[in-house]
């Protein structure tokens, strides 16, 4: 498995590979990989012939008072786990490679990215589309495979996709959690003991949430309730939003009837942590 930083050498390479009739997956990634990025690789390799996964903290994305600086990095640990899972290649360009000197061309989008992390992060999605664009670009892969976890990421892609007229398959990926329910995320690492402990409530409030839902209940207010009560009754907890919306279109719904997104981001400490299910009306879709 060869380690590349030059959007030069990717092309070079996936040219040899299309030459030889050989299909491209692409995980995109932020690095500091854990069992979550390990299952999109595992994914990508099974439906794939080639695998390359871009391990790049995108600065665009993160707001000035976000924690580009303190996102963990560990480069070897991730090459040791891309060439472990069948990974054929790491992309892992410089902030200057992706954005050169005199950058000023951006993918943004409207609507989907106006709720839930969008509201309190208003940068972050403009960022996320720029980046998988130029990746898009770049790679021309067959697949890109993309995290559950990151609901609304996987819609706005999807919807970029779509709009953008991008030939290009997305494949999300289930949730990875925990033995004991905490999703996986490279953020769980700024978790000290104590609020690792208090974390649990995200899960906790997710699965009593989905079990109502399960259990025949369609007024979305109740489920916000309910799962909002176990989140406010743990002291290191603070809501930045408990929220469930139309899964295409990213609004706000009052009755589960369609296919809907029940999500969290919820502060343990100064971590912000993520995580949702998603239902078809009447049947779990995870
Ligand atoms: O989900 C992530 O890790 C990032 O948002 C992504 C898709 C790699 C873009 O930087």
């Amino acid at each position: 498995m060869n380690i590349v930083e030059t959007v030069a050498e990717v092309r070079n390479q996936v040219k040899a590979w299309r030459k030889e009739g050989l299909t491209v997956g692409l995980v995109p990634t932020m690095g500091y990989l854990h069992e979550g990025h390990q299952s999109l690789i595992a994914r990508a390799c099974q439906e794939n012939d080639r695998v390359v996964v871009s391990v790049f903290v995108n600065p665009t994305q993160f707001g000035p008072n976000e924690d580009l600086a303190s996102y963990p990095r560990d480069l070897q640990h991730d090459a040791a786990l891309c060439e472990s899972t069948g990974a054929d290649l790491i992309f892992h360009p410089t902030p200057e490679e992706m954005y050169p000197k005199g950058f000023c061309s951006f993918v943004d989008m409207d609507v989907l990215t106006k709720e839930l992390c969008g509201l309190s992060r208003p940068v972050h999605f403009r960022g996320v589309c720029t980046v998988v664009s130029k990746l898009f670009h770049i790679v021309q892969p067959d697949r890109a495979y993309f995290g559950e976890k990151d609901a609304q990421q996987l819609a706005v892609i999807r919807r970029m996709v779509l709009d953008l007229n991008m030939d290009i398959e997305i494949v999300g990926c289930p949730i990875v959690r925990e033995a004991d329910g905490l999703a996986k995320s490279s953020r769980n690492t700024y978790l000290s003991p104590e609020e690792r402990k208090a974390a649990l409530v995200l899960s906790r409030s997710i699965f009593v949430g989905k079990e109502l839902a399960e259990q025949g209940e369609t007024d979305a207010k109740k489920l916000v309730q309910k799962m909002t009560e176990i989140i406010e009754a743990e002291p290191l907890a603070k809501i930045d939003y408990v929220k469930v919306v139309d899964l295409m279109t990213m609004q706000q719904i009052e009755t589960l009837d369609r296919p809907f997104l029940a999500a969290m981001a919820v502060y343990i400490g100064k971590t912000r942590l993520i995580d949702n299910f998603m239902m078809q009306a009447g049947g779990a879709v995870q």
